[in-house]
């Protein structure tokens, strides 16, 4: 990444920091998001153009508050604050800030009422525009050197300035969709205020990625477990464009899988791509091993624990592979860490992230790491993945396991394939399927009655997800309309045998989770 500018974004624990990330990245300027106590090493090693202080839950007015290094201020480097951030600033570099009486949360609206670069091409002297608050504390004196730009009803110094030495701070969160000009904001920093060029993009991210891997791996060889998913397989094809033949795939097939995706995977790599592959069959290795298990965490741990196994196996196989690749991205990267220090709260163990246990002896290449997944699609589509594969709802590593709830039999697999099959072809064929980020059915692990013809059923329960997401961090169901679902149910029932009865998930993420294990 040594060729490209570069904005540093320190992060103070804000629900909303990926999307501070997102947005630069949307200006082709490359962003990193590290947590504010690294933030003094990252500024060495990264030599960004610009630094972005992000929200976060803290008062600075609280005994141990997390306030970045005070050398990020001497570093003559463009700096901007957002919300703890202006916080953050204010008080370090000799302002004030209060408890505000009246905190603001959710919409308000800003005044400006001086000239700013931050505004150019945006917004004018005297007018008003929406912007999106969450702040308790405020800003209540300026810090030497600065000027107030925009002011709010409950922040009188919404915005502050420092021309001299480029330092710009905003209460309002600019990041997020509900400030509507926020995006426009932030590329004036990036561009004219950082002075960014502009120029990284997804062509410029894989020739460089492709070095970076042939760098790291030199001579050695690589394995790389592929899912079915989109991330698994355009690290692949990325991996193969590197290293060719010193690349091996290896395909688990381990029972949990939908119907027809062990022959649509094999088709892809072994038709399109002359990748070699392996096919491991051991779907009666994991079906055994998960056989009364009920537990969703004992099934992840469990599913992981065997997946290691075999490419372990498989490895040693290839007469010892030195590096295993995963499609690891952007997300589950930040998600593992913690702005705050310690582990963050495991809400679900996803066995692609926090490296491999030790008597594996293997290296990571994860040549997806800093990517979102909208990017990793694009990386795909740059790679010659086709389009419907590239455009593929997520898969989750477990598989059908976690959509089988409580004990996993084959036959309440069976009926949850051919559920999940008619569901997402009804999907496509009503033309949704690419307005929905992810759709799936589960199998409950209760009975209902029903009645079928003459007679009474006593029978399983299907349901039905779909949410609309970004980055699957947080999702809302997807508003189907009612004829549409009610369409799905029958078909459901009359063609499953064994289901007689569907209903659909409407809650949103939080306080749900995706997945139902
Ligand atoms: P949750 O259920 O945590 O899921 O809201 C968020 C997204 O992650 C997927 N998911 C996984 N992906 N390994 C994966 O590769 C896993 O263990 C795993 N668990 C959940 C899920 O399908 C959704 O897209």
């Amino acid at each position: 990444m040594a060729t490209h500018d570069k904005i540093l974004i320190v992060d103070f624990g804000s629900q909303v920091t990926q999307l501070i990330a997102r947005r630069v990245r949307e200006e082709r300027v490359y962003s990193e998001i590290v947590p504010y106590q690294k933030a003094e090493a990252a500024l060495a090693e990264m030599k960004p153009k610009g630094i972005i202080l992000s929200g976060g839950p803290a008062s600075v007015l609280a005994p141990g508050a997390p306030l970045p290094s005070a050398s990020l201020y001497e570093a003559g480097i463009p700096i901007l604050g957002i919300c703890y951030g202006e916080q953050a600033m204010a008080h370090q570099l000799g302002g004030k800030v209060e408890a505000g009486h009246h905190g603001e949360f959710g919409r308000s609206e800003v005044q400006i009422t001086a000239p700013c670069i931050m505004f150019d091409d945006v917004w004018a002297v005297g007018e008003r525009y929406p912007v999106w608050m969450s702040h308790g504390d405020r800003v209540t004196v300026l810090p030497p050197g600065f000027r107030t730009v925009a002011t709010s009803p409950n922040a009188p110094i919404a915005m502050i300035a420092d021309d001299a030495r480029k330092f710009y701070a905003t209460q309002f969160h600019l990041e997020v969709v509900h400030t509507p000009h926020g995006a426009a904001l932030l590329r004036n920093f990036v561009r004219k205020v950082a002075g960014c060029a502009g120029d990284w993009t997804i062509r410029a991210f894989k020739d460089e990625a492709i070095e970076k891997v042939r760098a790291d791996v030199g001579n050695n060889k690589v394995i790389c477990g592929l899912s079915g998913g989109v991330d698994s397989a355009v690290a692949a094809v990325l991996l193969h464009e590197a290293i060719g033949n010193q690349l091996t795939c290896v395909f688990v097939d381990h029972g949990l899988l939908r119907r027809g995706e062990a022959k649509r995977v094999m088709t892809l790599f072994r038709g399109s791509y002359n990748i070699p592959l392996v096919h491991v069959k051991a779907r009666d290795r994991f079906v055994a091993g998960l056989a009364g298990v009920t537990d969703p965490e004992e099934k992840r741990k469990l599913i992981g624990k065997l997946f290691i196994d075999v490419f372990a196996e498989e490895a040693e196989k290839l007469g010892g592979a030195e590096y295993l690749a995963q499609g690891t991205l952007y997300p589950d990267v930040i998600e593992s860490t913690s702005p705050i220090g310690g582990p963050s709260v495991t809400i679900k163990s996803h066995h692609n992230v926090g490296g491999l246990p030790e008597r594996m002896h293997m290296k990571l290449v994860e040549p997806l790491r800093e990517l979102f997944k909208d990017e990793a699609r694009a990386l795909g589509r740059e790679l010659g993945l086709p389009d419907v594969f590239v455009g593929r709802h997520p898969f989750p590593g477990p598989g059908l396991a976690i959509r089988c709830i409580g004990e996993i039999t084959e036959e309440k697999l069976e009926m949850l394939r051919y559920a999940d099959e008619i569901y997402i072809e009804e999907i496509r064929r009503a033309g949704l399927y690419d307005d929905i980020w992810q759709a799936f059915a589960v199998i409950l692990p209760v009975k209902t009655v029903g009645v079928m013809g003459d007679g009474r059923t006593y029978d399983h329960v299907v349901a039905l997800r779909a949410v609309t997401s970004i980055d699957g961090m947080t999702a809302d169901f997807y508003p189907f309309d009612m004829a549409f679902i009610g369409h799905v149910a029958t078909r459901i029932i009359n063609e499953v045998k064994g289901v007689n009865r569907v209903v659909y998930d409407i809650t949103s993420k939080p306080p749900g989770t995706i997945e139902w294990e």
